[in-house]
């Protein structure tokens, strides 16, 4: 580098102090590793990404090839008639009466997360383990991040003693922002009524913010997903949107409903959107409102995924708690967390002593990508986060559509894939 360039890069083009503070991700090094190993002509078991291996609904996909010459910037909040679909949305799924005035488009949650994070003033609250995104979006905005523990013998799920514990340490002081994310993106679990009713009254008592993430609600393997905002509408902002449950994360669609009480919270974030994306992309607004109405066709499809995952979800799990490793099996979405603390020992034997590098050497030594629990709030454990996606969704989803009954397990051929890379999860341990 010339000098003048080399003073010009470093007199002056000085990176945010809070960019600096944010660790580079566990999960860049295993998307490298896996790189490198597929250069080198090795099979990698992609369990690593979590993305849908299912296609956009045909229906979606012939409204947005309609659409596509919608060229107009549309209203910040989002195009009225898709925000009168997501009404309908959760009036039929929870039974809630939110209007279009109460509800946002963004392009992604992820967007609209960071600008309640911004909007508010507040702590964030997070359940470990949660989402790898929560906790690096609060640090980008100089917040304080409370993780509270959770145990797999109580299904990784917050529990309300735990909560209450946490805000009456933080009585007096800023709001807190409670992030509750089910089906939980890693653990599979799902809150059920009487968990959520519990978490909604500590919430009220010491008057919690709410966001429950439901992404992954339609993929509950039961069809029962419940929403806390049944139980405490009131302080509860609900976030969903077609990246996982309609297969469309690259569209980049998402929604926030807010309740009536929070109203200021949903101006502010409209502000917060004039002023940096303005509005999610005309045609994908426009193809999308298909998704959240109640036609044959989306449920079709819908209950196909759910099918197809149920079955994965529970073999997959089964297998691997039959060779020694700690798994909850899920409630819904595309994950498992395996914990593999049983065999601590064995593993400090060879050379393994936290997740990243347990990840790092199943990478090496088997082919099967995962990530490590540390990149998501589990950083004493030996936990791996499992995307059990790794398959050919678009043929699968096609033959449940046509035998909705079909026997789903990681013995069918499609599966193939899926059913190796457990097997070489479990041949690789010590005990086995
Ligand atoms: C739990 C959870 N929340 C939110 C998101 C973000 O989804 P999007 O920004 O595509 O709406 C993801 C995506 O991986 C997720 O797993």
């Amino acid at each position: 580098m010339h000098a003048l360039d080399d003073h010009f890069h470093h007199a002056q083009v000085i990176i945010n102090d809070r960019l600096l503070d944010i660790p580079k991700s566990a999960t860049l090094a295993i998307n490298e590793k896996s790189r490198r190993l597929q250069r080198e002509g090795k099979t990698v078991f992609r369990l690593g990404l979590g993305q849908s291996p299912f296609p956009v609904p045909e229906l979606m996909v012939s409204r947005l090839q309609a659409y596509a010459r919608a060229k107009d910037y549309m209203a910040v909040q989002g195009y009225l008639p898709l925000r009168e679909a997501i009404a309908g949305f959760l009036k039929r799924s929870e039974g809630l009466d939110r209007s279009a005035a109460d509800i946002i488009i963004g392009p992604g949650t992820k967007e609209l997360l960071f600008g309640l994070q911004m909007a508010l003033d507040c702590e964030l609250v997070l359940p470990a383990p949660s989402w790898v995104s929560y906790a690096p979006q609060a640090a980008l905005l100089g917040k304080i991040v409370h993780w509270i523990p959770t145990r797999p013998n109580r299904g990784w799920k917050l529990t309300a003693e735990d909560l209450d514990a946490h805000c009456r340490r933080r009585a007096g002081g800023r709001c807190q922002l409670l992030i509750l994310n089910s089906p939980n993106n890693p653990s599979g679990a799902c809150y059920d009524a009487l968990e959520l009713e519990q978490l909604a009254a500590v919430a009220r008592r010491h008057a919690v913010i709410i966001l429950s993430d439901e992404i992954y609600s339609e993929l509950h393997y039961r069809g029962d997903h419940r929403s806390i905002a049944r139980y405490c509408p009131e302080r509860t902002v609900i976030s969903n949107g077609i990246s996982k449950w309609a297969g469309a994360g690259g569209w980049r669609l998402g929604f926030f409903a807010f309740p009536p009480e929070l109203r200021h919270l949903l101006r502010a974030m409209t502000v917060i959107a004039s002023e940096t994306f303005t509005s999610v992309s005309a045609p994908i607004q426009m193809a999308s409102i298909c998704a959240f109405e109640d036609s044959p066709a989306l449920i079709g499809y819908i209950h196909a995924c759910r099918h197809i995952m149920r079955g994965i979800g529970i073999d997959f799990s089964q297998r691997l708690r039959a060779a020694g490793v700690d798994v909850v099996t899920p409630g819904g979405g595309f994950y498992c967390l395996a914990d593999f603390a049983s065999q601590t020992e064995a593993l400090r034997q060879r050379g393994i002593a936290n997740a990243p590098q347990l990840a790092a050497a199943l990478l090496e030594e088997t082919g099967v990508a995962t990530l490590p629990g540390e990149d998501f709030g589990l950083p004493d454990r030996l936990a791996l986060r499992l995307a059990l996606v790794d398959f050919d969704g678009e043929g699968l989803l096609q033959q449940v559509l046509d035998e909705p009954d079909l026997q789903v397990d990681l013995d069918r051929p499609e599966l193939a894939t899926l059913a190796q890379a457990c097997d070489r999860i479990t041949n690789w341990l010590p005990t086995a």
